[in-house]
């Protein structure tokens, strides 16, 4: 059965760019409800452990110093469906295969700066929220 909570994190280039609010206003127009949410920063080594199902990648060295270049705004999120409706929400991890409208096609600005993550499982959408919030700081 598909889970009602996803995970989420606005990335550095979406944050710079004052783009923050307006992302925010979608994911919220789409019927998700902000259960939790902050803004922060990670280092290198966070980066590197929050994405350390990439480890192997050839990407990896750039996707942790970018992840660690500036702010970002974690969030745990609730809807029916969550995890394949946000998805569909931010579009395709490359902004130039994304489908219009989606958050990606409108503010990301490469496949490395892309404006948004979303977990790609139940699992991980449990996993990426416990990593940034604990229980005390849901709603
Ligand atoms: P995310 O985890 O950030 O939501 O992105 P995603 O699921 O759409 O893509 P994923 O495969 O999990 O990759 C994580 C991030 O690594 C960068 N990437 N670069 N150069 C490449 O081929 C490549 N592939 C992935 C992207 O920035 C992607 O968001
Ligand atoms: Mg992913």
């Amino acid at each position: 059965m598909a889970g009602n909570r996803t995970f989420t994190m606005i990335k550095p280039d979406a944050t710079a760019a004052g783009n923050t609010g307006a992302i925010i206003q979608q994911i919220e127009k789409a019927g998700f409800r902000i259960v939790a949410m902050k803004k922060t920063a990670l280092s290198a080594a966070l980066a590197g452990k929050f994405y350390e199902v990439h480890k192997a990648r050839p990407f990896y060295g750039e996707l942790t110093a970018y992840m660690s270049s500036g702010t970002i705004v974690p969030m745990i999120l609730e809807k029916d469906n969550a995890v394949e409706d946000f998805r569909k929400l931010i579009g395709a991890t490359d902004p130039k295969k994304a489908e219009p409208g989606t958050i990606r096609a409108l503010f990301a600005k490469s496949i490395d700066a892309n404006a948004i993550h979303g977990s790609d499982s139940d699992e991980n959408a449990e996993i990426e929220g416990n990593f940034f919030f604990s229980q005390f700081e849901r709603f």
